[in-house]
């Protein structure tokens, strides 16, 4: 199973965090939430530093960072992923990860086109912008964030007219990738496909 790659991207909230989580649980493989690398990056950036310096000092550690789940992080993150020299510095660790043995699960926008355009498996988990949006306010919720749905409607829009608007590595499915859409789907349903699909290329 040795560079096994699934590869899982959407936009936020669409599920594909659950999803490769729980597949990667099943299967035993690694699992890289990529969006954490963008989002240490916004985090530094907030602190003051220059998005590419930001990108070059990341360390593990940055990625424990309890901030890193903010709104206000994740607004950064998606602004500091449209520039070219922060994507292009985080491009070697995803695809070493990718690489290890025993195979691996990543989990982002860009994985399925310009990580990993070889992975053996790749997925595009979508849903309705007013579903995402509903999902991550109740998550916000849940943890205390005093936050309103049509505040994080909109976080979620401007978030998604970036990220498929850049010119870098846009968010779009891959000429090959399979087509999930959670929106009226329970997310055990859209793990059993996922582990279905991956099953089926072991
Ligand atoms: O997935 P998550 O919501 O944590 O990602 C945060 C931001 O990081 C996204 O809005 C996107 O701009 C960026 N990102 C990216 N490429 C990836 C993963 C995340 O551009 N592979």
């Amino acid at each position: 199973l040795n560079g096994f790659t699934v590869a899982i991207d959407g936009p936020a909230a669409s599920g594909k965090g659950t999803i490769s989580k729980a597949v990667a649980r099943h299967f035993g493989f690694a699992h890289l939430d990529t969006g954490l690398l963008y989002r240490a990056v916004g985090a530094r950036v907030l602190d003051g530093e220059l998005p590419e310096d930001a990108a070059r000092a990341l360390v593990p550690a940055d990625l424990e960072d309890d901030r890193l789940r903010s709104p206000e992080v994740a607004q950064e993150a998606s602004r500091v992923a449209a520039v070219p020299e922060v994507r292009a510095l985080l491009v070697d660790f995803q695809r070493s990860f990718a690489a290890r043995a025993g195979g691996a699960v990543l989990d982002g926008r860009d994985i399925g086109t310009v990580i990993c355009p070889d992975a053996q498996v790749k997925m595009f988990v979508t849903a309705r912008a007013d579903v995402r949006a509903r999902r991550r306010f109740e998550e916000l919720r849940g943890k205390g964030v005093d936050t309103t749905f049509e505040a994080v409607l909109a976080d979620v829009e401007a978030r998604d007219a970036r990220d498929m608007g850049r010119a870098d590595a846009p968010l779009r499915p891959a000429p090959d990738a399979v087509q999930v859409d959670t929106s009226n789907l329970a997310i055990d349903a859209a793990v059993e496909a996922a582990v279905a699909l991956i099953a089926e290329k072991l």
